[in-house]
């Protein structure tokens, strides 16, 4: 395998800027979650497991059905043969180039003009953003049942009543497949936007109209003291975030995080997916939209925060056990034009403590 080399991927990125244009928040949303990087053998140890690579003590060409999180690059691999490898750690020079983008955004930040008007009414330009796009824009989220067995739980037919609540829930992308597995007689779920248009287009959807109240979708904003319409205090199962805690200022966070152990019974989960540090999205930001460390505002007005692991520790380890909570790395390669992208998630499941609430 060559060795990724961090310049060429500042001439790749800069070259490849307007097919990026889409990537950031599209490319985000539809992407499927990879799988853990290890599986536990019965014996405790963890071994890497069969994957698309030459290896041929691993070597699985391909999965049927195809599933992400299985292409491992390994040192006899060429790197362009495929469009993306799993859990690729980026190496010293592209972290430097890293910290050079960092560096550049933070000496041309936004402009305090700029600055309140996108922090100030941050919902109107989401409704902008849901306004500007149809509903085949977005694409569900099916690997979320595969990522998080719970949601597979609170649907079976005999699971009892349970409520899910999925906050920032955008188009319902992912509020509409788990209805649509749904087999439970007793499952309620309310997905909460802050903006109208979006809460519009999932009321206007069909699956929708014949969930029979099922689906209640509502307009809240997470960062608000007062908590969703219907949904009481210590009443909820699950809450589910998926590219929602990025789109708060940081003075926000923790007003969120009660909110959401408000509504959760003791022993409820957060299932939460979001924005990892180093992602391309962050290094390819451009002068003005820098707004603090790690924090920017897109081209369309849009904010974004980009998270790493002991952070997430932090806002979320007072009320809340963490588990599995991981960063997911993706190399994604233009095979054409020999260019290295790299993608970066980082997910968990946070479970409100028992004694608090
Ligand atoms: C990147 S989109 C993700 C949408 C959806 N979760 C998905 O995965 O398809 C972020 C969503 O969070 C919503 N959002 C941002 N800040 C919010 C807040 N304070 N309260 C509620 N929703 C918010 C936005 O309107 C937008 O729909």
């Amino acid at each position: 395998m060559a060795p990724d080399r961090g310049s060429e991927v500042l001439v790749d990125i800069q070259s490849m800027e307007t097919s990026l244009n889409t990537l950031s928040v599209q490319d985000d949303l539809n992407l499927a979650k990879t799988s853990a990087i290890t599986t536990p053998s019965p014996d405790g140890a963890y071994s890497t497991p069969p994957h698309l690579s030459h290896d041929p003590a691993t070597n699985a060409k391909h999965a049927d059905p195809f599933q992400f999180g299985q292409r491992y690059l390994s040192e006899s691999d060429d790197v362009f043969e495929y469009n993306a490898w799993d859990h690729v750690v980026p190496d010293a020079a592209h972290d430097e180039y890293c910290e050079s983008q960092y560096a550049a955004q933070r000496a041309s930040p936004v402009s305090d003009f700029d600055r309140v008007r996108f922090n100030e009414h941050p919902e109107k330009w989401w409704d902008l953003f849901y306004k500007q796009k149809t509903s085949t824009f977005f694409k569900d989220r099916k690997w979320l049942v595969q990522e998080f067995p719970l949601l597979k739980d609170v649907t079976q037919r005999d699971a009892g009543k349970k409520v899910v609540l999925e906050v920032g829930a955008g188009a319902g992308n992912t509020a509409f497949p788990i209805l649509r597995i749904n087999e439970n007689p007793d499952l309620k779920i309310f997905a909460v936007d802050f903006s109208k248009k979006a809460v519009e287009t999932m009321r206007d959807a069909e699956d929708y109209k014949s969930s029979n109240g099922t689906m209640v979708a509502d307009v809240w904003d997470a960062a608000s003291d007062s908590l969703p319409l219907g949904v009481e205090e210590g009443s909820v199962d699950v809450v589910i975030l998926i590219f929602i805690f990025s789109a708060l200022n940081p003075k926000q966070w923790q007003q969120a995080v009660t909110n959401i152990q408000r509504v959760l019974k003791p022993g409820g989960e957060v299932l939460f997916r979001d924005y990892g540090r180093g992602d391309l999205a962050q290094v390819r930001f451009k002068a003005g939209r820098w707004m603090e460390e790690n924090f920017y505002v897109r081209g369309d007005g849009t904010r974004v925060y980009f998270f790493d692991k002991e952070e997430l520790e932090t806002i979320w380890g007072g009320a809340f056990e963490i588990s599995d909570l991981d960063v997911d790395r993706r190399l994604i390669v233009n095979r054409q034009r020999r260019i290295k992208m790299y993608r970066c998630w980082i997910q968990g499941r946070f479970r409100k403590r028992d004694q608090t609430h």
